[in-house]
């Protein structure tokens, strides 16, 4: 058995720093430090310019992104998507988002209204993810 083998004694030690490691792992997916909404935020100027936040502030080149967690791409109404998006079969969430601008929107949803952009650091997209998740939630 492993625990008899020259190794074990060493093996076994590891087992509980690898159970705290793992804690703060499970508890925020991107692992790594936590996300900076305040970060986010300043990062979400980029996007402010074609989408607001409220559920009053109505679309502008893009639709608001209240609410945005948990629902259907495509689906604000008033708002006219392109086929593209609203034939994506995407729910929006942290996973989601954060794929449509790492590989960027041409190649996610291919034929999107939405510009070329990618943010290319995984952390740049935590952050932005954790102030949307902040500011779009409904109470
Ligand atoms: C130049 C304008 C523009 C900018 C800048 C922009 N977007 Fe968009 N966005 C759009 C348009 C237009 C659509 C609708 C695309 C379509 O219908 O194909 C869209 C759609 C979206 C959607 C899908 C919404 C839905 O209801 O399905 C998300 C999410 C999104 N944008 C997030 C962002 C984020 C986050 C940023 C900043 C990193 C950003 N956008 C920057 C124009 C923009």
């Amino acid at each position: 058995m492993t625990h008899r083998r020259a190794h074990g004694r060493g093996m076994v030690w590891m087992v509980p720093a690898l159970l705290l490691a793992a804690g703060p792992a499970l508890a925020d997916p991107a692992s790594g430090p936590p996300p900076d909404p305040e970060h986010g935020k300043a990062l979400f100027r980029a996007c402010a310019l074609c989408h607001t936040l409220t559920p009053d502030g109505g679309n502008r080149a893009g639709p608001t992104l209240w609410g945005l967690f948990g629902r259907p791409a495509g689906s604000v109404p008033g708002y006219r998507y392109s086929d593209a998006l609203k034939n994506s079969g995407i729910v929006w969430d942290e996973t989601t988002v954060s794929r449509l601008f790492e590989a960027g929107p041409d190649t996610v949803t291919p034929g999107s209204k939405m510009p070329l952009q990618t943010i290319p650091s995984p952390s740049d997209r935590a952050d932005l993810l954790a102030y949307l998740r902040e500011v779009t939630t409904p109470p």
